[in-house]
């Protein structure tokens, strides 16, 4: 069994963080989302690799390489235009031969991995097999309507008037069945050939599919709320660990890791939080739920359930709250003052803040 996982895309809904980045590369406490999958893919005992990728790939392969830092053996399908999630199996289709793969939307986040869903494909090894989790809203997503016994009868990208509230997660298993579908669709009116289209074809077509309901957790990292909420939920895992420098007038409190060689001068970290290596805080506060990552500056402020990106520098600012900063970004004060700030800035920012 093989897998291909989804690194290419546009990432409209994490602008300005992806004009200049793969969304799939943004860190969650510190470390890339994409590298979460190919943990996760490793530790199902999948081996082979096929990474899509798009105007982001440089970066791309520039941070999963050969893939045998993952224990991988990655291989990588140019796709010049996203055109869809079946176009991407589309244009794999030399590489996935005729064998079984698990479809891994990168930028999609599985907690627990995905071992027994890859286990149970195997042994029942139906046509296709998709996930399936309840949201709340789920006009944002595909949409999965069941029968009576629980067999998928229908799929809808999106739906106005949702049949259900269980949403398609991005992680989809499949024999070499797909195929004949993803030739067989058109494109849909935004242009994308639709997986949810393809899966659609294959019912249509009396091949079987079946669904499992994912109770575990599970989040589609696209937009800058499901992105905290990631991080929260994987900074909630963590074991405290201090490597760095915590001088004598600060305070660590709780699941804190402090990376080697970075920083805490005349501070309170209240945990979970993760600080990367090289970043110095000093005097300032930062609290739950909050990822730093490497050589940045905080000072003289107070953080929370953010995400700072590498060699960005928060100086003086008061309170910044839920927010998601880029690399090189430096926010600095200005005259007046609002008590908090809610921020998404991208890579290069300049935010003058009044505090
Ligand atoms: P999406 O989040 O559906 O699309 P997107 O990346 O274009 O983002 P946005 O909606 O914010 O503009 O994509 C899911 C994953 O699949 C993501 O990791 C990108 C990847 N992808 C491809 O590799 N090729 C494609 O043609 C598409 C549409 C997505």
């Amino acid at each position: 069994m093989k897998a291909l996982v989804l690194s290419g895309g546009l990432g409209t809904r994490l602008r300005p963080i992806t004009h200049t980045s793969a969304k799939q590369l943004v860190p969650v406490a510190n470390k890339a989302v994409l590298h979460y999958g190919l943990e996760s893919i490793a530790a199902a005992g999948i081996t082979e690799v096929g990474v899509v990728v798009g105007d982001t790939a440089a970066e791309i392969e520039d941070a999963v390489g050969d893939g045998s830092k993952f224990g991988l053996d990655v291989t990588y399908i140019l796709q010049e235009k996203p055109l869809g999630l079946a176009h991407a199996v589309m244009i794999a289709r030399d590489w996935l031969g005729d064998d079984d793969f698990v479809m891994y939307l990168g930028d999609n986040f599985v907690v627990g991995g995905i071992t027994d869903l890859v286990d149970e494909f195997r042994r029942c090894r139906p046509d296709a097999q998709i996930l399936l989790t309840r949201v709340s809203d789920p006009r944002a997503f595909g949409v999965a309507e069941l029968d009576a016994n629980g067999q998928v009868v229908g799929l809808e990208e999106k739906p106005e008037r949702p049949k259900s509230d269980l949403a398609l997660v991005g992680v989809y298993f499949f024999t070499p069945a797909i195929h004949e579908a993803v030739r067989a669709i058109r494109p849909s009116w935004r242009g994308e050939l639709e997986i949810t289209h393809a899966i659609q074809y294959l019912i249509d077509t009396r091949a079987e599919v079946r669904s499992t309901v994912v109770q575990g957790y599970w989040k589609d990292t696209g937009n800058v709320t499901d992105m905290l909420e990631v991080n929260r939920t994987v900074l909630e895992g963590m074991v405290r660990r201090i490597d760095g420098e915590v001088d004598e007038a600060s305070q660590a409190i709780g699941r804190v890791v402090v990376a080697e060689g970075a920083r805490i001068v005349n501070s309170r970290i209240v945990g979970p939080v993760v600080i990367g290596s090289g970043t110095v805080v000093s005097d300032s506060y930062v609290g739950p739920f909050t990822s730093v990552a490497e050589n940045c500056r905080i000072t003289d402020s107070e953080l929370e359930f953010s995400i700072v990106l590498r060699d960005s520098s928060i100086q003086g600012v008061g309170r910044i709250e839920s927010s998601l900063i880029g690399r090189h970004v430096e926010v600095t004060p200005a005259p007046c003052v609002p008590s908090a700030h809610r921020l998404i800035l991208g890579d290069h920012s300049k935010v003058q803040i009044r505090s």
